[in-house]
Parts: structure tokens; C-alpha cells; sequence
């Protein structure tokens, strides 16, 4: 019998049968090829179609060659990683190949996320973020521990990925027995060709049936509507073979299962897919449809590239997908439903042909196709406040910016932009011209996998005895929303067990409210239905929380609480606050019921979500949201006069431009000149 030369057991009878199906792939047929260019070259690039098989199975090749090569050495030093944009994709593939190699999920083949690390001294393969790939290489410069590491996805160009690029090219010069696979679904490799001049491109022809692209005549007014509009009559008129429709986001999917289902039953089977997902319901869109019904899958972009789902024969193109603005000048990120590129619309239409001829339902026109889409989708180190990266790639040794070799080269206002922020925050020291040092809380602001803000605010908690608070917000505001909001009947209810959890000072204070009665009730799911709180929200939290906490400890950061019965004890929580989120405050105009952002001026309103039933004059907010209007989302009322004494070197009115917040600012300093020395 043959033994699985991993864990040592006899092989199942589904390793067999996934086996065929592997071996069917457009990458097993190369296999050889591949393996006889990665010894004879430090890096190769490979580009195939999506579904060719590269991310389930080149890792697996590479692993198999490695391990050929290194038998009877330690295991640890064979270690194969592969990185995903996403880590719905990571977690999703690495329990694939756990399956494909007929092994346990965490020990031979795991996976590593932000706040999750489902790996065990056993593995050989693992799977993960690209950012988790460039927090690892902060205290392993080198990343010793792999011995080859493929880069997936390439043509994504993520803000994390486009990093690791610089970073492997110096890693690749001090490390000769590293080896290198750049994966990409796109032919446009010039690019990467380029960068990694030298390395050889393979390419693995696609399995691509024709597909026929049908655009509308007219523009669509609702975009949503026309989807389900366009499943139903798929489903009427056209042959079997399941249908792949793209929409931007959790709440629009949602709607859209709901409104298909209402109009077509159990007919079909509809299958709701984005990241927020239980994984188990995600792996849901394998399964092949029940009893010859036709299958339905609602998807965000992650079906795009990332996974693919066998047997779509037909895909509804909308056009748009959410994606990552930013703006230099206010120096505002923001997600935004916004048109997706020609690149994106092919690798769409694409998905349609991968088991026999498809047909693709653009819903716009041909013309707006040609003239209003960009050819490609901008990288996202172009589309990004870069405060964390430059924070990142300092920690990771790179204290010239200008000499990092970046594939797209940000613009030198977001990297001006983006220092200042981080000398605002004390993480960088100010040497006039010249790029700053990483101070001390620089350093710790590194470590936190948080946001620079978020990190710089549980780094003082202690400073305002409140660190104990300031983590369980931090958690909160970490995870997916954990409040319950269904339709119909339950939604009234919803609502009123939401505003039990109100705080009168506003969100923040909300959601720590939420986390002590969830604590309170030790964590019981039943608590969590009856008050329509997600109760997966509030176990990640507490798994947030936790984490943090381990690095809190690790600088000897005070855990501590104010007595709860005093009077500061929320005072200190929001100044805690205001001393990470300084830079998003907010002022109420004149007209008492729009917003203006402290630092750039620009009007906004509080978001519909947000618990205050009133006004205050100064808010901190967490989140800039535009959609049709421009929202400031989980807000809180803090006091103008504390940001003189939280971030004197923010609000100084010396280095403030004029503008209304500044008379504000100014009326208030020297109403504390007349009145002493107030708290
Ligand atoms: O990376 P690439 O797009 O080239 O292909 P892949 O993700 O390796 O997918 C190869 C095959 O594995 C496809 O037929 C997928 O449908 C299948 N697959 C699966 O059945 N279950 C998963 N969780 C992931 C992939
Ligand atoms: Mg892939």
C-alpha cells in the first residue's frame, strides 16, 4: 500500500480521486518544465489562466522538489510559502491542498492571517496574506525560514505585495539558495519581466473556451436590479450550466440572493460569496448545485481571480467593484464603489468559459466599455495613504525611501503627506529635510499589525489609565460590524437592542459597552441572538483582543483601568482616543448640522448608523465614508480643548492653516488663557 510520505498514514480513497482531477489541471502537464526552470534559475515568473491550477498546485510541485532535494535535513528549513491579496483566499486554498496532499488543516499545510495563525511546527506548506509575508520579515530580515516562496497573484499588484517585490530583491542578493515564483493571471508580465530582469517567464496556455460578450443597449439606472433582472432570464432562457454574478459588496450581495430567491424559489440554488463569510459557508460555492438545480453564486471581486468556481457558464458583469481611493490633498483613503478596468471586465468574461463556451452580460454599453474604463486597474501603492507603509518598510530597514526600488513609484506628495503624518504621531523624529528616525513609539507602532493611529493610541492608554477600555475598542473596531441588522419584522427589534448598548458620548463607547455585557455574559451565543450581536464578530474580537495584548506586554505596556465609578473614567477613554485619532476630528459649522474635518476642511455628516441623538461641537471619528454623501463613521464627542493638550503639535495654532476651525481653536485657547490653568 502506499503511504502518504507526510504524515506517514495510509492515503484516503478522495486523495485518489482529487489526484485525477489534478492531474487534469494545465499546470500538471508542465510540471516537469517548471521544476527543470526553478533549478536552473533564482526566480521565475509563470503566468497562466485563472483555474490553470498554479495556486493549488505549483506550491505542491515546489514542495515535492524541495523536499527530494533536502531529505533527511530539518523540516522546518524546507518551508514553501505562498502568498494571497486576500485571506479569504489563503484559508481557502490552504484547506484545499490540505485535502489535495491528504493531510490535517494546520499541521503539514496551514495557513497565516492577520490575528490568525493556523500552523503547527509540522508545516511544510503554508499559505498567506501578503502582509502577514511582510510583518514575518520584520524579525526575520532575511526570511530564513523558506526556502522558496511563491508570490501570488501578482497582477493584483496590492499595496503588500508590491512592498515584497523591493524587499525579495534585496532578500534574493543576501540569500542564493532562496528561490523565487512570481505568479500572475495576466499576460501583461512585461512589467515583472522587467523588474526581475533575468528571470524566465513560463506561460501555461489556458483552457479557455470562446466566450460571447453581450453589452445593453442602454446605460442601466440600477445596477442591482438589472443583475437579478438578468439571472432571471438566464435561468429562463438559456441552457444549464451555473451562473457567476459580480457585485461590490456584503449588504448588495445579500439583497440580491434575497431578490433572486424571490423571484425564481428553489429552482435554483444561490450562494452569496464575499469576506465577511462564515468560512464554512464560503466553501459553499464548491459544491455543485443539489438535485440538478442550477447554481447561483453572488460574488465580490474574490471570484474574479482568486478562487475559482468550476461549471459558470454564465457571468453577470455590473462593471463596478468597491475599491480603494485616495486623495493626496485631503489626504483621505477611502473605499468606494467605483467602475472596474477593461483588465477587470476580461478577467470577468472570463470566468465563463472555463468548461465549455459562455456567454458574459455586460450591463453597459459597448461604447462606455471602449471610452469610460481605464485599460488597468491603478496599483494600489498609487491609490493609498502610505503612512503605514513607510512606517513598515522603515522597520524593515529601508530608511531611504528614494532608493527603494518600487515597481510604480508613489507620488512624492503622498510620501511627503505620509511623513508628516507619522512625525505628527511622534513615530518619526523631525530632522528638517531630512527622513526621520524611527523613534521608540515609532518602533512599537511598527509592531502592531493595527493602523499607525490605532497602534499610537494603545501605546498611551496607559499614560491615561485606560488601556484595559482602549483594548477592547481597539478589537472592536477591528473586526467585522457586530451588530445584527435583518430585514423585515426583526429589524425594529434589532434596532432597539442596538440602542440599548448606546453610550450618550457616542460609538466608540458603544462598542465597549457591547464587549463588557458580551464578557459579562461569558461569552454565551445565546446572549449574542437575543441581543442581535454577531457572535463570531465578538469571538474575533475577543481573539483581537488577546493578541494585542501579548504585544502590549511585550513592551511592558501597562494593562489598567481608571475606577470605574469616577468621573474621568470616560474622559480618559476619549482622550485616549483623540491622542491616535487626532487627525480625524471634526468640527460642527455654523448651520449646526454638517461637519467640517479639522484638518482639511472638508463637510461631512455623521453617518446613519451612528447612536448620538445629538450634535456635540467636536467629534473624533474612526472612519471617512463616501458614498452619495460624504459620511464620518463610529463617532464620538470629545472636547476641543483637549487636542492642545493631546497633539500640541497638531493643533498648535501657529502651524494651523485659517480656516474655521482654527477662530474655533482660537476662541478656546484664549478662553483657557482668561480661565487659568482648566482641566
Ligand atoms: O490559481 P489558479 O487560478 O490557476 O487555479 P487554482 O486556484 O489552483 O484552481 C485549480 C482548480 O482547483 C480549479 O478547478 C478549482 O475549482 C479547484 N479548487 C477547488 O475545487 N476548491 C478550492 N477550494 C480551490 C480550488
Ligand atoms: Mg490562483
Amino acid at each position: 500500500m502506499e503511504m502518504n510520505k507526510w504524515n506517514g498514514k495510509a492515503y484516503t480513497r478522495s486523495y485518489y480521486e482529487i489526484l485525477e482531477k489534478r492531474r487534469s489541471l494545465p499546470v500538471y502537464a508542465q510540471k516537469q518544465e517548471f521544476l527543470q526552470c526553478l533549478m536552473s534559475n533564482q526566480t521565475v515568473i509563470l503566468v497562466g489562466e485563472t483555474g490553470s491550477g498554479k495556486t493549488t498546485q505549483i506550491p505542491q510541485f515546489v514542495l515535492e522538489a524541495v523536499h527530494v532535494d533536502d531529505a533527511g535535513k530539518n523540516p522546518r528549513k524546507w518551508l514553501v510559502g505562498c502568498t494571497q491579496p486576500r485571506r479569504v483566499a489563503a484559508m481557502s486554498v490552504a484547506s484545499r491542498v490540505a485535502e489535495e496532499m491528504d493531510v490535517a488543516i494546520g499541521e503539514e499545510v496551514g495557513y497565516t492571517v492577520r490575528f490568525e495563525d493556523c500552523t503547527s511546527s509540522k508545516t511544510v506548506l503554508k499559505y498567506l496574506t501578503d502582509g502577514m509575508l511582510l510583518r514575518e520579515a520584520m524579525t526575520d530580515p532575511l526570511l530564513q525560514r523558506y526556502k522558496v516562496l511563491v508570490l501570488d497573484e501578482a497582477h493584483e499588484r496590492t499595496l503588500a505585495t508590491d512592498l515584497l517585490f523591493g524587499i525579495l530583491k534585496r532578500v534574493l542578493r543576501n540569500r542564493p539558495d532562496l528561490k523565487l515564483v512570481v505568479m500572475s493571471a495576466t499576460l501583461e508580465a512585461e512589467k515583472c519581466l522587467e523588474y526581475f530582469s533575468g528571470a524566465p517567464l513560463m506561460k501555461v496556455p489556458g483552457r479557455l473556451h470562446p466566450v460571447e460578450i453581450l453589452y445593453t443597449r442602454e446605460p442601466e439606472r440600477d445596477y442591482l436590479d438589472a443583475a437579478v433582472r438578468t439571472v432571471v432570464q438566464i435561468h429562463m432562457f438559456e441552457p444549464p450550466g451555473d451562473v457567476l454574478v459580480f457585485l461590490t459588496g456584503e449588504e448588495e450581495i445579500e439583497e440580491a440572493c434575497r431578490k433572486i430567491v424571490g423571484e425564481l424559489g428553489d429552482q435554483v440554488n444561490v450562494v452569496p460569496l464575499y469576506s465577511s463569510l462564515p468560512p464554512a459557508m464560503q466553501q459553499k460555492i464548491f459544491d455543485p448545485a443539489t438535485g440538478n438545480r442550477r447554481k447561483i453564486v453572488v460574488s465580490t471581486n474574490i471570484a474574479e481571480t482568486s478562487l475559482t468556481i468550476d461549471g459558470v457558464v454564465y457571468v453577470v458583469d455590473p462593471g463596478f467593484a468597491k475599491q480603494k481611493l485616495y486623495n493626496p490633498k485631503t489626504r483621505v483613503e477611502s473605499l468606494l464603489v467605483s467602475p472596474i478596468s477593461q483588465a477587470s471586465a476580461r478577467q470577468r468574461a472570463g470566468r465563463a468559459g472555463r468548461t465549455r463556451p459562455g456567454k458574459c452580460f455586460r450591463l453597459y454599453t459597448e461604447k462606455s466599455f471602449n471610452n469610460d474604463l481605464i485599460a488597468q486597474t491603478h496599483p494600489e501603492i498609487l491609490r493609498s495613504n502610505l503612512a503605514n507603509t513607510v512606517l513598515t518598510l522603515n522597520k524593515l530597514g529601508v530608511d531611504n525611501l528614494v532608493s527603494f526600488e518600487f515597481m510604480d513609484s508613489p507620488a512624492p506628495v503622498t510620501l511627503g503627506g505620509a511623513l508628516s503624518d507619522l512625525v505628527d504621531l511622534g513615530a518619526l523624529d523631525a530632522d528638517e529635510g531630512k527622513f526621520g528616525n524611527l523613534t521608540r513609539t515609532g518602533e512599537m507602532m511598527s509592531e502592531f499589525p493595527l493602523d499607525p493611529q490605532m497602534a499610537k493610541m494603545l501605546i498611551v492608554s496607559p499614560k491615561f489609565n485606560c488601556s484595559n477600555e482602549i483594548l477592547s475598542i481597539s478589537a472592536m473596531l477591528s473586526v467585522p460590524n457586530c451588530f445584527i441588522r435583518p430585514r423585515g419584522e426583526a429589524r425594529k427589534e434589532a434596532d432597539e437592542a442596538r440602542a440599548r448598548f448606546g453610550h450618550v458620548d457616542g460609538d466608540h463607547l458603544t462598542l465597549l459597552n457591547v464587549y463588557n455585557a458580551y464578557k459579562q455574559n461569558n461569552g454565551d451565543s445565546n446572549w449574542c441572538y437575543e441581543n442581535f450581536i454577531s457572535h463570531r464578530a465578538m469571538k474575533s474580537a475577543e481573539n483581537v483582543r488577546e493578541q494585542l495584548v501579548r504585544i502590549m506586554s511585550r513592551f511592558n505596556l501597562k494593562i489598567c483601568s481608571s475606577d470605574y465609578t469616577s468621573r474621568d473614567y470616560y474622559n480618559n477613554i476619549r482622550k485616549a482616543l483623540l491622542a491616535g485619532y487626532f487627525m480625524q476630528v471634526a468640527h460642527l459649522d455654523r448651520t449646526g448640522c454638517r461637519y467640517l474635518t479639522a484638518k482639511d476642511d472638508q463637510m461631512v455628516h455623521l453617518h446613519p448608523s451612528c447612536c448620538l441623538d445629538y450634535k456635540p461641537e467636536w467629534v473624533v471619528y474612526n472612519e471617512y465614508v463616501l458614498t452619495s454623501r460624504n459620511f464620518i463613521r463610529t463617532v464620538t464627542y470629545i472636547r476641543g480643548e483637549w487636542l492642545m493638550d493631546v497633539a500640541p503639535q497638531c493643533y498648535h495654532l501657529n502651524n494651523f492653516k485659517n480656516c474655521e476651525t482654527k477662530r474655533v481653536l482660537q476662541k478656546l485657547s484664549k478662553k483657557r488663557d482668561r480661565e487659568g490653568n482648566p482641566k
